[in-house]
């Protein structure tokens, strides 16, 4: 039985991603206060980048805010009223740290430029009065550095993407086994992120737990379908191997570097708060917190979908008991924190498409 609103979920990730790596052309933002430079600056770059105009510091931020997308590069005057160019400058390198920045000033300003050059990541400063052609190649040379650096940044968001891709694929290969399993991966993963979240973590941290929920069960691939699909309850063999699965995760992504930090979260998704637990029966704090998180949102998921052996139970009666089950099965600060947030997470449920954009930090790293 497939799941219309999560096959969406499954793609619409990959289409939103490729619909970002579109060519612009370029834009230049010049700020100066006095009305010839700033015409003449235009004159100089009219017909080589589109141009866009600011006569004072705060009115540049303003442009530069309006037009974030498409600014590559501005020039500034220094000596303006109402802000400064370094200052100016700095601001918009906090709004638009990879924004070309050149500033226009006289000599004696050395310790100005010096400051500038720390402060706003200045690409090259301009004595006046300003030769037009050196101007020209000053901001020529930012244009190219600009677009090296894009470049440079695209390259790494399709490595990202790639590796992105694959996993997801994994991930659903996997939960396409076994029918009644259809997006267990990804909602596992989206509930982990939201509890996550809740915890003050970073994102690096974020990004883990996230794979590592798409990862979680990969080792099942290795697990007989009979076995996997049961209708009935597991005998004693039957359940030693499906006990096995998180160890074979493990082993299955060892080998892959990038997934090094992922592996704890992985292996260790069935240890309990009490020990009694699977692969190494680890307790309390010893189990990674990444595990704890995916513990708690796997069993959820796992009651709230119907499986070959029984139906799908109420999004109440799964919260109930996973707070029984707090400081027994689970970690009682995180599973109290998950009744609490059980409308979020309910809401998720119904509708894993756009929570899963809202906050997967692989997702906007992707779109940004
Ligand atoms: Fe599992």
């Amino acid at each position: 039985m497939l799941n219309v609103k999560n096959d969406l979920f499954l793609n619409s990730v990959g289409d939103l991603i490729s619909a970002t790596n579109v060519h612009h052309e370029h834009t230049i933002l010049i700020v100066d206060d006095e009305i010839n430079n700033l015409q003449l600056l235009k004159r100089i770059f009219r017909g080589k980048y589109k141009i866009l105009t600011a006569s004072n510091g705060l009115e540049g931020l303003e442009t530069l805010k309006n037009n974030i997308n498409d600014v590559s590069l501005i020039v500034s005057d220094h000596k303006m009223p109402i802000m400064e160019g370094t200052k100016f400058l700095e601001e918009a390198n906090h709004i638009a740290p990879d924004v070309i920045k050149i500033l226009l000033t006289g000599f004696s300003d050395i310790e100005i430029i010096t400051d500038a050059v720390n402060k706003c990541s200045l690409f090259q400063y301009i004595l006046k009065p300003f030769n037009p052609e050196e101007l020209q190649e000053v901001v020529k040379n930012g244009i190219d550095k600009f677009d090296l650096a894009s470049s440079k940044s695209l390259i790494l968001k399709d490595l990202k993407e790639l590796f992105y891709k694959t996993i997801k694929s994994i991930a659903s290969a996997l939960d396409a086994k076994d029918p009644y399993t259809h997006g267990h991966s990804m909602r596992v993963t989206l509930y982990s992120i939201i509890l996550a979240k809740e915890f003050n973590v970073d994102e690096n941290e974020l990004e883990s737990i996230e794979t590592a929920g798409l990862l979680h069960d990969i080792g099942k691939i290795a697990i007989p379908q009979a076995i996997l699909c049961k209708p009935g309850r597991l005998t004693d063999d039957e359940f030693v191997v499906m006990k096995s699965h998180p160890v074979n995760s493990e082993k299955l992504i060892s080998s892959i570097k990038k997934l090094h930090e992922v592996s704890p979260g992985v292996k260790h998704h069935h240890e309990r708060w009490d020990g009694r637990g699977y692969p190494d029966g680890l307790a309390g704090e010893d189990i990674p917190f990444s595990a704890r998180v995916i513990a708690i949102a796997d069993t959820y998921d796992a009651m709230t979908s119907t499986r070959s052996y029984r139906k799908a139970l109420d999004h109440e009666i799964a919260i109930d008991e996973i707070e029984k089950c707090a400081g027994t099965q689970f970690d009682p600060v995180l599973a109290k924190k998950f009744v609490e947030i059980s409308p979020i997470i309910k809401a998720a449920k119904e509708n894993p498409e756009e929570f899963y954009m809202q906050y997967s930090t692989l997702y906007r790293e992707l779109n940004s």
